[in-house]
């Protein structure tokens, strides 16, 4: 029998009140808990109960939906998905497992496995008139850019997978987009380059069929290395889903209108573009370039904490994280076994970071405020190590992150009390006042 989790049934009678100083009235809201983590106040009747909104701008301290996917404990530094923590699934998983336990709910049998890869593997291909959209981007558009406008495009040619209210139609979309992220991202690498596209092969993992396409070439046999697709394999699971974070909220907002699902993924992708989200990564790499020796990096910490500077330590904090992001312990050991592996010796890069990291760490500044490197910080060096060029990192990050916006979108599609994300605000613009004509203006 399944566990009835519902907001309704997990209320059980507890309350908040609420006394409105002014007029001395008092209203009551429910609250109610999941399945971990801080109870929530259920103020969805406040208004009609009390003519007040409430104010909080980047939703600092409200919960936009209830979700079975993904839980983050940011004190004590966990991240599971579907139950599962983060460093059990990276250690014995491949990606598309994840993927499919963050599609389906739970870790599939061997069966299901070979089902599901083989679902995915005969996905990857691209509409071949696709090859005429890379072509109207200039040759030295970001990566990022052409992200967006060609998983946008999707709607455009897959007409059969747009219905979201057709479940059938909606796995589908799902697994178009799991599958063709890493064809589409490899060819926006490809165009920058000047090289002809690779197609997908469909004996190869998602791992290596995505580094073969953007570092292969016709003219030649390519073998991919184990060490770098073990490696990307575990970044794609690091990067899978993260809860309600900016990419993810904009894909759920986008979808709440009844937007179709490649539409959605393209407005997580815009999201994801910034330095403050997946952006991070990209700029840590131009961080530490500019910060070139360590010798410099008092003066850049001096930077980060002066608030007339808008510098910030890129790859350092984290919304949810006030402990340490258990994503960028794995990235960390990681990032030290490829650089072992591939036999990277003395890598300044590196060198520059671990003592970035370590100085930080014991600044009053950062540990005040628990400032920890994030998953960012030591994804780009290891990025940088398996030869991708830094324009391209945030692009992988699109890639993992796609099958996390799929399940949330699926479940937020199939939840009942959905409704369209409709925000309010503080107005403080100007007053009613009369109209002038424009003959007396002036
Ligand atoms: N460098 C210097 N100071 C920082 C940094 C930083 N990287 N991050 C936060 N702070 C300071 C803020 O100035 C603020 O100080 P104050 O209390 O004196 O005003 C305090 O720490 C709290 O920071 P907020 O900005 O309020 O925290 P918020 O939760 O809004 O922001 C964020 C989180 C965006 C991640 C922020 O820490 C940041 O910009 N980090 C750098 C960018 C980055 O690495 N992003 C990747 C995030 S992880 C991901 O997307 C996978």
């Amino acid at each position: 029998m399944s566990q009835d989790t519902s907001a309704a049934a997990r209320a059980a009678n507890a309350s908040v009140s609420l006394v409105d100083n002014t007029s001395g009235n008092e209203a009551s809201f429910p609250l109610i808990g999941g399945t971990d983590g801080p109870k929530v106040i259920d103020i969805r009747k406040l208004y009609a109960e009390t003519g007040y909104f409430t104010y909080d701008p980047g939703f600092v301290s409200t919960a936009s939906c209830e979700s079975k996917i993904t839980f983050i404990d940011g004190d004590e530094g966990i991240l599971m998905h579907r139950g599962y923590m983060i460093e059990d699934l990276a250690e014995n998983c491949d990606f598309l497992e994840v993927c499919y336990l963050l599609l389906y709910g739970e870790l599939p049998s061997p069966d299901q496995k070979t089902k599901f890869v083989n679902g995915i593997t005969y996905h990857t291909m691209l509409h071949e008139q696709l090859h005429n959209f890379y072509r109207g981007f200039r040759r030295d558009a970001h990566p990022m850019a052409i992200m967006c406008g060609v998983v946008g495009a999707l709607s455009a040619f897959y007409h059969d997978s747009t219905d979201i209210a057709d479940p059938h139609q909606r796995m589908v979309a799902s697994y178009r987009l799991v599958a063709k992220m890493p064809t589409i991202a490899a060819w926006a690498y490809k165009y920058s380059l000047g090289q002809p596209f690779m197609y997908p092969r469909n004996d190869l993992t998602y791992s290596e069929d995505f580094i073969r396409m953007m570092f292969a070439t016709p003219c030649e046999e390519y073998e991919v290395s184990p060490v770098i697709s073990k490696a990307m394999d575990r970044i794609l699971i690091l990067h899978a889903d993260h809860e309600q974070n900016a990419s993810t909220s904009t894909v759920r907002l986008a979808g709440s209108s009844g937007a179709n699902p490649f539409a959605c993924i393209a407005a997580g992708i815009a999201s994801l573009w910034g330095p403050a989200h997946g952006g991070a990564n990209e700029a840590v790499l131009n961080m530490l370039r500019e910060v070139r020796s360590k010798d410099h990096i008092t003066e850049y910490l001096a930077r980060a904490k002066d608030k007339d500077d808008p510098f910030r330590l890129m790859g350092f904090g984290h919304r949810v994280y006030k402990n340490h992001d258990p994503r960028a312990t794995i990235m960390r050991k990681t990032c030290h076994e490829v650089l072992d592996e591939l036999d990277i010796r003395d890598e300044p890069l590196l060198d520059l970071a671990m003592e970035l990291e370590r100085i930080a760490l014991e600044d009053d500044y950062f540990v005040e405020r628990k400032l920890y490197p994030n998953v960012d910080f030591y994804s780009g060096i290891i990025f940088q190590a398996l030869g991708i060029p830094t324009t391209m990192f945030t692009v992988l990050f699109a890639v993992a992150r796609t099958v996390g916006w799929v399940a949330q979108w699926n479940e937020m599609v199939e939840d009942p009390s959905q409704k369209i994300g409709r925000p309010r605000q503080i107005y403080t613009g100007q007053a009613r006042r009369p109209f002038v004509p424009i003959a007396q203006r002036g």
